[in-house]
């Protein structure tokens, strides 16, 4: 009898540990980093017009990611199918901190020629979050 309670209550720790690394990283979390850091709210409006525009260079965002990021993109030059970038239609985007900052410093220099600020990164989250 003990050894089944000292298991349930193990399983217990085991899950909610799990699920409080799970919140501490999604895309919530990751939104939540970006408007700290610019001390303003993600404007899910704004995320989309810089998503579709282009910023001086050959590609927009969406040149690689699609107009749709509900759906799959395309990469602009090696063709390479993307998974969709709204969470909503892809569980894993935007849950991994590291891959987060990566992907957007190399995709910020491609799109803007310098790195996004804080604020611009939390309008494409907000808007990629609000896609359902
Ligand atoms: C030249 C093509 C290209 C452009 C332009 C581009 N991206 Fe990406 N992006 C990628 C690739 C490739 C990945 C990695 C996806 C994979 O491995 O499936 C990625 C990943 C990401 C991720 C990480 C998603 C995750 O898995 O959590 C984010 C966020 C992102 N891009 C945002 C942007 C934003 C914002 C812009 C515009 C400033 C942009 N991208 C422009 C190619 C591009």
């Amino acid at each position: 009898m003990r050894t089944v309670q000292i298991i349930l209550v193990g399983g217990l720790v085991v899950l909610l540990s799990w699920a409080a690394m799970a919140a501490s990283t999604g895309p919530a979390a990751q939104l939540e980093r970006f408007e700290t850091e610019a001390a303003r709210r993600g404007q899910a409006e704004a995320g989309r017009q810089f998503f579709l525009t282009k910023h001086g260079n050959e590609w927009a965002c969406a040149s690689c990611h699609g107009e749709w990021p509900t759906r799959s993109g395309r990469h602009a030059t090696t063709g390479k199918t993307l998974e969709p970038l709204a969470p909503a239609f892809n569980p894993k985007s935007l849950t991994d901190t590291a891959r987060v900052d990566k992907w957007l410093r190399r995709n910020c220099k491609d799109v803007l020629s310098r790195e996004c600020s804080a604020g611009e990164k939390a309008d494409v989250l907000a808007w990629l979050i609000s896609l359902r």
